[in-house]
């Protein structure tokens, strides 16, 4: 799984990696963050979400971003695997997890959004989790949750509280990557956020300048997709045992690409 996918470079960027990443780690099953993929780094568009597909993507996630393109809330109800985080309320569109079928097995993807210093007035994602899973538990044994969040305690927080529930807790939204990828005591695997894929010289994927000048003048400002080398793709191979539903291993991925070609 990549973190979140920023602009038309981040979309280049997992497109011209991906069938390496996918031979290197012997990937069964792809998932990536797509609340950033559309060209001004606002939600996703139909086209994108198709590229990501037709390119080996099983599952994209959203996020707060989710709703940025308004092209996107038809689409998303006629796509299974294109998630919105499962906390919204229940009148918006398309749905917060998904069961995908990869080489016979089942795997289950969710994705939540966090609370804690996010705008957004969602549904505890605790409580939706506990019921989420009464629900998949019956189905299947293989469960992948996305935490869009924004503080790294939630996010622990929610790992401690799906330890041995889930395979695998990842974070995204904070765009860059923690360090703390390992396998928590009863069998999850955890890391607090995957990181991007996008331009490295920037502020979480945006121009530098603009963000910077806002930051430091507190005028309104409009961020842009910062659309120039060196780019970096961000993400984990988690590795889980089909019989039990336990990770065996989650090792983090960084690749940087001096000289993407867009
Ligand atoms: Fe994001
Ligand atoms: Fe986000």
């Amino acid at each position: 799984m990549t973190g979140d996918i920023i602009g038309d470079s981040g979309v280049a960027l997992l497109k011209r990696h991906l069938p390496g990443l996918i031979k290197d780690y012997a990937a069964e099953c792809v998932i990536v963050n797509g609340e950033n993929s559309a060209t001004n780094g606002r939600g996703i568009t139909p086209a994108v979400a198709d590229s990501l597909f037709q390119s080996g993507v099983h599952v994209i996630t959203g996020g707060n971003h989710s709703w940025g393109q308004k092209t996107i809330y038809n689409y998303i109800t006629t796509q299974p695997n294109l998630l919105r985080p499962a906390n919204y309320p229940g009148k918006c569109p398309g749905s917060g997890h998904t069961i995908v079928t990869v080489n016979g097995y089942k795997l289950a993807v969710v994705n939540i959004q966090g609370r804690v210093f996010m705008r957004e007035l969602l549904d505890c994602p605790f409580k939706t989790m506990e019921t989420l899973l009464t629900y998949l538990r019956a189905q299947v044994n293989m469960i992948l949750v996305d935490f869009h969040a924004e503080a790294t305690a939630e996010k622990v927080g929610m790992g401690f509280f799906l330890d041995g529930k889930v395979s695998a807790l990842v974070g995204t939204h904070t765009h860059i990557q923690t360090a703390d990828a390992r396998i928590l005591s009863k069998g999850t695997a955890y890391i607090s956020d995957l990181g991007m894929c996008g331009a490295l010289d920037s502020m979480i994927g945006m121009k530098t300048d603009v963000m910077l000048n806002h930051m430091r003048t507190q005028l309104p400002a409009k961020f842009e997709v910062e659309p120039n080398p060196p780019y970096i793709l961000c993400g984990v191979c988690i590795e889980v045992d089909t019989e039990t539903g336990s990770a065996l291993s989650i090792q983090p991925i960084q690749i940087e690409d001096p000289n993407l070609v867009l």
